[in-house]
């Protein structure tokens, strides 16, 4: 089909504006109206034989990946180790007969995970999660699942990956549905929570000006740290990646708790800190870390949902106020704002956003 920039400047902004609209069909197709349950359509697989999950993937795809594991692990019991393609077939890695192997990749047609695929073929289940349905990764799959997000044509991923998250998050609560591992109440609640989604991811382009207006100081940077916990740390990494991309601006995604073993040292006024801290168990020990690059001159942006967040980071450099969603699934949410903030100083900088220099949509060359 025929597509347009549909009033927006780029490629980018129309992508990430569609989120709404291509979630809530993506999950209208994984979750019809009036089923019971979690039984995918399409997704011919029991969990309750799979002892172990090998993910592998490039890029954002990767990302996506890591914060799946966060899901099978906690939600399925199940655990999962995730490798970046172009490592994994290179250490040869054993799998067991009971190893479900699952590639992530918007093109379906990237070489090294293509290539991680073809060496499990024969000793494990393949599944894998893709946008083009008839690529070459979905064909070579025992099982392919659309993520239903439309073209996407900037080079840097947006919608693909909330999708590839909405996918995967329903994915394991599949398999924690197979393998008994929640009580049906529980389950129940989790997917109720992921059918909000949509209306929240609305309301988090709602920052797009806060956002647009703090870019410009961002654009002044020379380095940037993103900070999370939890499945928010993939998401950290995410961030940092979409900043470089498209701004060109260098950043670095780390874990909350490893800012003592390193980072902390790169801290002064120069440096923006982005956290991003959903309202979870851990929120009080994130806000410690934020006060403690805040002792030290950085300029912390908090991204959060945690009501009286603005007093217990008096002094942040600013706070973006985040529509509530559950921790578990928070960084399909703060996605958004991740997205907005580099593309956003991309603008302000002037490159270019939806084919910035040396990168490439899909890449087919190892
Ligand atoms: C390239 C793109 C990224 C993408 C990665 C993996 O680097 O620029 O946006 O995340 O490839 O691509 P895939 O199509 O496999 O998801």
């Amino acid at each position: 089909a025929q597509v347009d920039k549909g009033g927006h400047k780029h490629w980018m902004a129309k992508e990430i504006a569609e989120q709404p609209t291509v979630l809530a069909d993506a999950l209208a197709h994984y979750l019809p109206e009036g089923a019971k349950g979690v039984n995918l359509p399409g997704v011919d697989l029991d969990f309750a034989g799979v002892d172990r999950i090998v993910m592998v993937a490039c890029g954002t795809a990767f990302y996506a990946c890591q914060t799946a594991k966060y899901w099978f692990e906690q939600l399925a019991r199940i655990p999962v180790e995730v490798d970046i393609a172009s490592e994994f077939r290179y250490r040869e890695p054993p799998l067991g007969d009971n190893t479900l192997a699952i590639f992530v990749s918007q093109s379906g047609e990237t070489a090294d995970t293509l290539a991680a695929l073809r060496y499990c073929a024969d000793k494990a289940k393949i599944l894998s999660v893709v946008n083009v349905a008839e690529s070459s990764i979905a064909r070579e799959s025992d099982v392919a699942l659309p993520i239903l997000a439309g073209a996407e044509i900037g080079v840097a991923s947006t919608k693909a990956f909330t999708c590839q998250l909405t996918v995967l998050a329903l994915l394991a609560l599949k398999a924690a549905q197979d393998r008994a591992a929640l009580p049906a109440e529980t389950l129940a609640q989790h997917v109720g929570n992921l059918r909000l989604l949509p209306g929240r991811i609305a309301r988090a382009l709602d920052a797009g000006e806060a956002i647009r207006e703090l870019s410009w100081e961002l654009a002044e940077a020379s380095d940037v740290l993103f900070l999370g916990r939890g499945p928010m740390y993939p998401l950290a990494l995410e961030g940092a990646l979409k900043l470089k991309e498209i701004s060109y601006i260098h950043a670095e995604g780390y874990a909350s708790g490893e800012l003592k073993h390193g980072p902390l040292a790169l801290v002064d006024s120069t440096l923006p800190v982005i956290v991003m801290a959903p309202r979870d168990g851990l929120f009080d020990k994130t806000i410690s870390n934020v006060q403690e690059v805040m002792a030290r001159g950085g300029r912390v942006l908090l991204i959060t949902d945690a009501e009286g967040a603005a007093e217990a980071s008096a002094g942040a450099w600013h706070v973006l106020e985040m529509p509530s969603v559950p921790p578990i699934f928070a960084p399909i949410l703060y996605a958004v704002p991740a997205q907005l903030l580099a593309y956003h100083t991309a603008i302000a900088k002037g490159t270019d956003v939806d084919q910035p220099r040396n990168l490439a949509k899909s890449v087919t060359v190892e």
